[in-house]
């Protein structure tokens, strides 16, 4: 509960928009907290923010950035990664940790909060990795907060051996011991590693083998193991990037028969299909990759019926020179997305694909569920008063050159946008506005509310 009964300030005049519906409501704040959301909550002498017409929406909390640290900073940092969240109305990251080295002992991951103390603009989680060989690490990873861990059963940027069924099997053991999700880059990595050598030795070198060379059965047999093994082991199980039509049937199925799991689709898989490769090429090259149009529709009917628990960014940054390798098999996969989800996605609702309320339910609400983030997601008395201004109506054309990662280089450059972000407040505090960071640094570490039982011991 907050400390204090007297507001700091009051947020008037707003609808207010929550996963479930919106309201015209005043928000009063005090010491970083949602005190109240109600009625008249204006009083004598304690300042208003008028917000007359404007949405307030809950702070984005994107569950799958690549923020680069450490080892990859001609990428992206944490300093310059949450600068763009910020701008993006985005409150809380949670990084990954296929970096240089991999986040993959307790001792990288204590390494790793030293190194990103004091950088973060917003608040960010850290994950762990479950690697081909680190099951008796993940509990000392669970003790130093991480949100949970990530396993990549196919093959992407950084150094990352997949790990066999065994040592998966030990890994989604060991988490579910520690209560965490495990959270699962699904592409079964002997397959890529095939179909990719016969594209590479019949010469191709286009953007579009990578497509080919990642089938959509790939996707589904690997959801269909890991599903399969995750219930067995008795582990929270989410699915990073689901991005086949085939992959999303196969989770329905499995859900029909009594598997939980949570899945989440990417604002690229679902604003970009495959004819893109004739007018972005490499720099749209993304594991899994940009699909044709049908499997985008799925997706976007998936999230109509409810199937899509979160949308994030998967906000995977490469220097400019990287995103423009021609040939394919030397490109990186992955492109920035932080700073431009909430827009398009405010564009997308305009035109009728979604409602705000959805954006809130899938960037805001069910990510702070699912990860038992207990503070965020909700603008509701005791949560963090992180929140968006946001103006549903502007019209403008999305430029890059005012993004605020390194490297500005995106797809959707020029695109015209319907809503913005006017300015982003964390934990009370204005950290952007217009166009312009505000202050400090002032980002804190995110953990699962529900500690491990071995924390206790
Ligand atoms: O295309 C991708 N890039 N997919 C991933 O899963 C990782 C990411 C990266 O780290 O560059
Ligand atoms: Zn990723």
């Amino acid at each position: 509960m907050p400390a204090s009964s007297t507001p700091d300030y009051v947020v008037t005049g707003a609808t207010v928009v929550s996963h479930d519906g919106r309201h015209r409501h005043d928000i009063a704040v005090a010491d970083g907290k949602v005190l109240a959301v109600g009625d008249g909550l204006a009083a004598d002498g304690v300042p208003t923010l008028d917000a007359t017409g404007l949405l307030v929406l809950p702070g984005l909390v994107d569950m799958h950035v690549h923020l680069r640290e450490p080892g990859m900073t001609e990428k992206e940092d944490f300093a310059s990664g949450t600068r763009a969240a910020a701008a993006g109305g985005v409150t809380t990251v949670v990084d990954m940790p296929n970096t240089k080295p991999p986040v993959a002992t307790a001792e990288r991951y204590r390494d790793k909060l030293e190194l990103v103390r004091g950088k973060a603009y917003v608040d960010f989680g850290l994950y762990g990795m479950l690697d081909h060989d680190n099951a008796e690490e993940i509990a000392g990873m669970a003790e130093l907060g991480a949100m949970g861990f990530k396993l990549f059963m196919g093959q992407t940027t950084g150094d990352n051996r997949c790990p066999n069924d065994a040592a998966i099997f030990r890994g989604l053991e060991a988490a579910a011991a520690a209560d965490l999700v495990v959270g699962v880059h699904a592409e079964n990595d002997h397959l890529l590693r095939m179909f990719g050598d016969r594209l590479r030795e019949s010469g191709r070198k286009d953007p579009r083998a990578h497509l080919e060379g990642r089938p959509a059965f790939v996707e589904v047999e690997a959801v269909t193991r890991i599903i399969t093994m995750a219930t067995e082991a008795g582990t929270k199980l989410h699915i990073h990037h689901l991005s086949t039509a085939a992959g999303l049937n196969r989770v329905r199925d499995l859900r029909a028969q009594g598997h939980r799991v949570t899945i989440e689709t990417l604002v690229a898989h679902l604003f970009l299909d495959d004819s893109a490769y004739d007018d972005y090429g490499n720099l749209i090259k993304l594991n899994p990759p940009i699909r044709p149009a049908a499997d985008v529709e799925a997706l976007w009917a998936g999230i109509a019926r409810g199937d899509v628990d979160i949308i994030a960014t998967d906000h995977a940054p490469h220097t400019a020179e990287e995103q423009a390798e021609p040939d394919v098999w030397q490109a990186y996969g992955g492109f920035i997305g932080v700073e431009t989800m909430l827009p398009l996605l405010l564009t997308a609702a305009a035109r009728g694909r979604l409602t705000i309320e959805d954006i809130v339910r899938l960037c805001c609400y069910r990510p702070a569920q699912r990860w038992s983030i207990a503070s965020k997601g909700q603008l509701a008395p005791g949560f963090d008063a992180d929140f968006v201004l946001v103006d549903p109506t502007v019209e403008s054309t999305l430029d890059a050159a005012g993004l605020h990662s390194k490297h500005t280089v995106t797809p959707y450059h020029g695109w015209p946008l319907t809503g913005s972000v006017l300015a982003t407040y964390l934990r009370g505090q204005l950290v952007y506005e217009k166009g312009d960071i505000i202050g400090e640094p002032a980002g804190r570490q995110v953990m699962p509310a529900r500690r491990p039982a071995t924390a206790a011991s």
